[in-house]
């Protein structure tokens, strides 16, 4: 035994942390496609669990969160086949109610799995949730609208247990427009008994993306005004074959990349419809754009404007385009101010930056035109930004996926080579990120 310990000690050897090197001040251009809408895909593989034929799924990126959503979908019996971007599932091998641990701890996914698995086996088992630190992230209004459905819900040892002979409708108010929360109860609603209501719901284009392949799936759900979801629960719904919308996440990133690295990027596919918001933020700091017939081309111009800004729930500026926005914000000529009201956490990143020269400053208080949530919790959720600075390259670990892009930046423009550790954050929502930099003129290679 002792001999075989001291043999299995000798062939182990370290495992080499992954990194990006990255050499700063090439002007980014030419074309980027984007890819499928990670927040999307994955909730989009989740729902077609409620089907009892295959449905297929079109542009669906290759991402680090769509294999961990398959992998935790195949450990339940699912039958999935991947061909390019195209990723067909079918529910029908199903054979399991209990979500494995070892599966679905790398992100928020598996808690959405308790409607489609309660329809399906009158029970769930879904282990304690991984994902970004940006905050502690509760669940509480996913299981308090899922009660009103009738789940009866325990919480112990690191999972979840919920049971329903069979979900009926309810009329339910959220809290908060949580985007996590509006879908788990959409997904249960549209087979549940009668018709649910979901008021002060979430609205995001992703979720709306997702109503649709329902839709095609054979439910009934409307949007009405007034962040209102109403959803006729049906008996069953079936196969269906559904396109994912592109990522306007990735598609601000790289509008961001070309303004600050001076350059040109024509962003294809990205929706007018879904940057609106993005557009008129980065119109305010100076950044010019030209929306195009399959996409917005970007520019750069030679100084930027501060400008002071609230994150907020769609329609409103996104939670996860504000931190390659506070990079933008580093190269503006004045001071910003950016209050995040979305995550109490999500400006840790900042910590980084300021190494490489930025001049961000914390506070706790709301510092924008409404006060939020977090007001006098102690939660530094507002920043004040000084600007311009120049970067210089660091080594720098990224904390969190959207932090993550916000890096790169900073390393693309800094003078000087950085090198980037944690990548494995930004492969988890940006497919084929080296290849899509370097195509565009950045000096950059995985270590
Ligand atoms: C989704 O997270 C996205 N993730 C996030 O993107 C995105 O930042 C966020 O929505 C907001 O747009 C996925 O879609 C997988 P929430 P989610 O429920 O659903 C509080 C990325 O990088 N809350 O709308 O977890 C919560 O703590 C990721 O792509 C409760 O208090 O977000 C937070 O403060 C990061 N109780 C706020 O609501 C609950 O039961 C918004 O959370 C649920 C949420």
């Amino acid at each position: 035994m002792l001999k075989q310990a001291v043999k299995t000690a000798k062939v182990r050897t370290p495992v080499k942390e992954r990194a990006f090197i990255v050499k700063g001040g090439n002007p980014l251009r030419g074309e980027v496609i984007l890819n499928g809408a990670k927040n999307a895909a994955t909730k989009q593989l989740v729902a077609a669990l409620l089907a009892d034929e295959p449905v297929v799924l079109h542009n669906v990126p290759k991402i680090g969160d769509v294999t961990a959503t398959i992998e935790m979908l195949e450990g339940l019996g699912v039958g999935i086949k991947v061909d390019g971007h195209t990723v067909t599932i079918d529910p029908r091998t199903l054979n399991t109610s209990q979500v494995s641990a070892a599966l679905s701890r790398k992100n928020r996914i598996p808690i959405l799995l308790m409607g489609p698995l309660i329809h399906r086996f009158g029970e769930a088992s879904i282990p304690s949730l991984g994902g970004c630190q940006i905050g502690p992230r509760p669940i509480d209004i996913h299981l308090e609208g899922l009660k009103q459905m009738g789940a009866e819900i325990s919480e112990g040892d690191g999972y979840y247990k919920a049971k329903s002979k069979k979900l009926k409708a309810a009329l339910i108010e959220l809290r908060f427009p949580s985007v996590g929360a509006t879908e788990n109860l959409m997904l249960a609603a549209v087979k549940a008994k009668g018709t649910t209501v979901i008021t002060n719901a979430a609205v995001e284009p992703e979720i709306l993306d997702t109503a649709k392949l329902l839709q095609s799936m054979g439910a009934i759900i409307n949007l009405e005004t007034n962040r209102t979801w109403v959803i006729e629960g049906v008996d069953r719904l079936g196969g269906a074959e559904h396109s994912v919308i592109p990522d306007r996440i990735e598609a601000a990133s790289f509008g961001i990349a070309a303004a600050l690295t001076k350059g040109e990027i024509f962003v294809r596919h990205a929706k007018q419809d879904d940057l609106l918001t993005f557009l008129n933020a980065i119109r305010r700091v100076g950044v010019p754009f030209k929306v195009e017939e399959d996409g917005i081309l970007f520019g750069h111009a030679d100084e930027y404007r501060p400008v002071t800004l609230e994150t907020d729930t769609h329609p409103g500026f996104m939670t996860d385009w504000q931190q390659p926005f506070v990079m933008l914000l580093t190269q503006a000529k004045g001071v910003s101010i950016v209050h995040e009201t979305i995550f109490e956490d999500r400006f840790g990143y900042t910590e980084s930056l300021v190494k490489m020269g930025a001049n961000i400053q914390l506070h706790s208080d709301c510092l924008g035109s409404k006060e939020c949530r977090f007001k006098h919790k102690n939660f530094l959720h507002s920043c004040i930004i000084s600007g311009s600075t120049p970067l210089k390259s660091a080594e720098i670990c990224i904390p969190d996926l959207r932090a993550g892009f916000s890096y790169l930046l900073a390393a693309l423009m800094a003078k000087g080579e950085s090198r980037v550790t944690g990548v494995e954050l930004i492969e988890r929502g940006y497919e084929d990120i080296i290849g899509k930099l370097k195509k565009l003129g950045a000096e950059i290679d995985a270590e």
